[in-house]
């Protein structure tokens, strides 16, 4: 779980200021957190909207260098992740017109909309077919770094590049020197430029079929040339399908600053991987960055690989910008319906592989009118190897819509515990809610909401939120295990 390891204490404005204090895991030295202040209310007079036209279609792209054909990418823009940038209270409209050869969608992840807009294919609308169009609308209402995908045949599609990056920006209470995208994904490629299988059987049923080729911003070395001295705001997605990412940071001082876009207290980032986050597929951090002296580079690495990776390398160069004291606290309190824990209903989640589970399924199926609804070949593998709590996605043996995993009341808290009993990491995500991480076998963490949290093998996490109406999803992030069985829906009335 992305338990920051800190034996510092957490960086904040004033020590004065009401502090928090949690004692970090195995006896780690108490930490103390500095409240961030509230962010002024929105004017909706000041509200915008920002209309978006995408055309997703495959277009030719020089992944890896000028000697091979160019990679045959899917994308929804002319430019592979495309990053959309609002303000919070802002309206967005985004037509996309499909030219791919097959159905698409887009879902809005970590974001809460209307259920409408949420973008699952059979669940919240209908495929959008080849040579169809499709209109999403909906305001952004929280501040944050979101990112955008469809949601059936996610390994292929999101594997051959189908994302792209929101940005809602009215968070921070000062103005930084620079804010950077930087959108992590590997790509399964053969020497030649052409893809590799996405799924394979081993890695579908282990950890998930790692790319061969990695990069940041759709570049194998990102290098960033930054003024020395400067406070650069890093924004940190992981849009890869199956790698867990370890981050620290060599050569300069840094501190996370917001997870899955939703501003923390900050917490100190270094170099030595101790004090780190670790980073699940759909996962992002904020992180800001004092860049180093003229002539200097600073580095921020994936220490969770064989050799620490390079993620961005910032290369410092004069003008300096004007020297302060690091001060990463630039951000406002995020604001979302706040879990009541002593009115919260509990329900427990075991996160398995997949038993006699097809079966009992398409028992259940027969109870429910939604179990009609024939999904296809898209939206099913041929293959089961997950299950949540002991139910897996359909396969292509019984490719019906499922009946949801539990039917929750609208307006109440909920505190789900979450229970991995595999030997592998498992990313959960919760479709259009922001929920409180509150916890697990691990120990405490940084106090945090989020939309998706990494279950380590073996772990233990509980995590609480406020039901909002709708058919929702719930499911590992590894693309391959949502496809593979670990992956259903909560019923919100
Ligand atoms: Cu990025 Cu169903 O999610
Ligand atoms: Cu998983």
């Amino acid at each position: 779980m992305p338990i920051a390891l800190s034996r510092r204490a957490v960086l904040g404005g004033s020590a004065a200021a009401a502090a928090l204090i949690l004692t970090g895991p195995g006896g780690a030295a108490p930490r103390v957190a500095v409240p961030l202040p509230a962010a002024p209310a929105v004017d909706p007079a000041a509200s915008r909207l920002h209309r978006f036209a995408f055309a997703a279609a495959e277009r030719p792209v020089p992944l890896l260098g000028a000697d091979v054909p160019p990679v045959k990418l899917w994308t929804y823009t002319e430019t592979p992740f495309p990053v959309l940038r609002v303000g919070r209270g802002d309206r967005i409209e985004a037509e996309i017109l499909n030219r791919l050869p097959e159905h698409i969608s887009i879902h809005w992840h970590g974001l809460r909309l209307p259920n409408a807009m949420d973008g699952v294919q059979y669940l919240t609308q209908p495929p959008i077919e080849p040579g169809q169009r499709f209109v999403y609308t909906f305001p952004a209402l929280d501040p944050g770094t979101f990112f955008f995908h469809p949601h059936c045949n996610e390994s292929g599609q999101v594997g051959r590049g189908l994302a792209g990056i929101l940005v809602v920006e009215g968070d921070q209470r000062r103005p930084v020197d620079g804010d950077m995208v930087v959108a992590v994904k590997d790509w399964r490629l053969a020497p030649d430029g052409r893809f590799l299988d996405f799924v394979t059987p081993e890695g579908a049923s282990r950890a998930g079929t790692f790319g061969t080729v990695r990069s940041a911003n759709g570049r194998t070395a990102l290098v960033e040339t930054v003024p020395a001295g400067s406070d650069q705001r890093v924004r940190l997605l992981n849009l890869d399908s199956t790698r867990v990412m370890q981050v620290g940071i060599e050569g300069a001082e840094a501190a996370i600053i917001a997870v899955d876009g939703h501003a923390i207290p900050p917490v100190a980032l270094d170099a030595s991987g101790v004090e780190t986050w670790r980073l699940g597929p759909a996962m992002r951090l904020d992180l800001l960055v004092r860049a180093p002296q003229a002539g200097r580079t600073a580095r921020l690495l994936d220490y969770f690989a064989a050799e620490p990776w390079p993620i961005l390398t910032l290369r410092a160069e004069a003008p300096v910008a004007r020297r302060r004291p690091f001060d990463p606290a630039i951000l406002t309190r995020p604001v979302f319906p706040e879990p009541d824990l002593r009115q919260a209903e509990r329900l427990s989640f075991t996160f398995s592989a997949a038993s006699d589970s097809i079966a009992s399924f398409a028992e259940a199926t027969g109870s429910d009118p939604a179990g009609r609804l024939l999904m296809d070949s898209l939206c099913v593998q041929d293959r089961t190897f997950w299950a949540i709590d002991k139910l897996s996605w359909p396969n292509a043996r019984d490719p019906r819509l499922p009946p949801p995993l539990a039917t929750l009341t609208a307006g109440r808290t909920y505190r789900l515990e979450l229970v991995n009993v595999t030997p592998h990491p498992h990313p959960i995500h919760l479709h259009g809610h922001v929920f409180r991480v509150l916890g697990g076998s691990e120990g405490a963490p940084v106090p945090h909401a989020a939309d998706t949290v990494l279950l380590t093998p073996k772990e233990r996490v509980e995590i609480a939120f406020v039901a909002e109406p709708g058919d929702w999803m719930f499911h590992c992030h590894i693309l391959e295990h949502l496809e593979t069985g670990m992956m259903g829906y909560f019923r919100v009335v």
